[in-house]
């Protein structure tokens, strides 16, 4: 496995393997690797070659956020990307994404209008140019996204429909720690008692799932519900809890089709997400 920097680096590389004819699984990430990243790797490995690219990417983050504490790690990213069969890790600095120069963002409406959109402004602008740019340094045949990010994972399909983008969109589980915290870089963040908190989220999508089950189809009766149950937990503060269409990330009153019910929970300062999708026909 062998570890750039440099996208001239990437594209040589990339140029030798198309030479063979192989295929090109793509893992973009911003490091501080855990299980479902490694889930992501595992998947693409049904490529010849695996590319990883750890880049904490500016663009994404508001000036009020994390990104100067964000977690990074690369001797360990570097193991883990190895023992899961990566056989390339990009690892740019933002100069090398950036130059001074740089004037070109991929700008998306509709679907970043609501969730995580709302909140975050310029979020998903930041999100869809490096995604973008990361393509064509990369030039994959499919890239491996998690659906715990399933509005960025829409976004992404989006863009590449919208755009022509010539590459395979791979949704993948989000992958739980044993007691159903999803796993988040931002995970790392917690105190003890925070960490023991999180959990509200993932008992709260449990309670979601079951309304639903039951038939409940009134956004409104359910969102209030998980809301209410998430406000029992003193050290969360909601963001926002959403039921919306999975396809559109609008909002729905009558719940039909495919429904994404997703959620922003700050537990202390480390804000988490995670969703659940349901299919309607499913609970009847
Ligand atoms: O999901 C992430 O880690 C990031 O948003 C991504 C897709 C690597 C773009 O920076």
């Amino acid at each position: 496995m062998k570890i750039v920097h440099k996208i001239e680096e990437v594209k040589a590389c990339i140029k030798e393997w198309r030479k063979e004819g192989l295929s090109i699984g793509f893992v973009p990430t911003m490091g501080y690797l855990h299980e479902g990243h490694e889930s992501l790797i595992k998947r693409a490995m049904e490529n010849d070659r695996v590319v990883v690219s750890i880049f904490v990417n500016p663009m994404q983050f508001g000036p009020k956020e994390d990104l100067a504490s964000y977690p990074r790690d690369l001797e360990r990213d570097s193991s883990r990307c190895m023992e899961n069969g990566a056989d390339l890790i990009f690892h740019p600095n933002p100069e090398e994404m950036y130059k001074e120069d740089f004037y070109t963002y991929v700008d998306m409406s509709v679907l970043t209008e609501e969730l995580c959109g709302l909140s975050r402004p310029l979020h998903f602008r930041g999100v869809c140019t490096v995604v973008l740019k990361l393509f064509n340094i990369v030039t994959p045949d499919r890239a491996y996204f998690g659906e715990k990010d399933a509005q960025q994972l829409a976004v992404i399909k989006r863009m590449v429909t919208d755009l022509n983008v010539n590459v395979e969109i791979i949704g993948c589980p989000i992958i739980r720690e044993s007691d159903g915290l999803a796993m988040s870089s931002r995970n790392s963040y917690l105190s003890e008692a925070e960490r023991k908190a999180a959990l509200i989220l993932y008992n709260s999508i449990k309670l979601g799932k079951q309304m639903m089950k039951e038939g409940e189809r009134d956004a409104a009766v359910l969102v209030s519900a998980m809301k209410v149950f998430i406000q029992k937990e003193p050290l969360a503060k909601i963001d926002y809890v959403k039921a919306v269409d999975a396809m559109t990330m609008r909002q729905a009153e009558k719940l039909n089709g495919t429904v994404l019910i997703a959620m922003a929970v700050y537990i202390g300062k480390t804000r988490l997400i995670d969703n659940f999708t349901f299919k309607c026909e499913e609970g009847g």
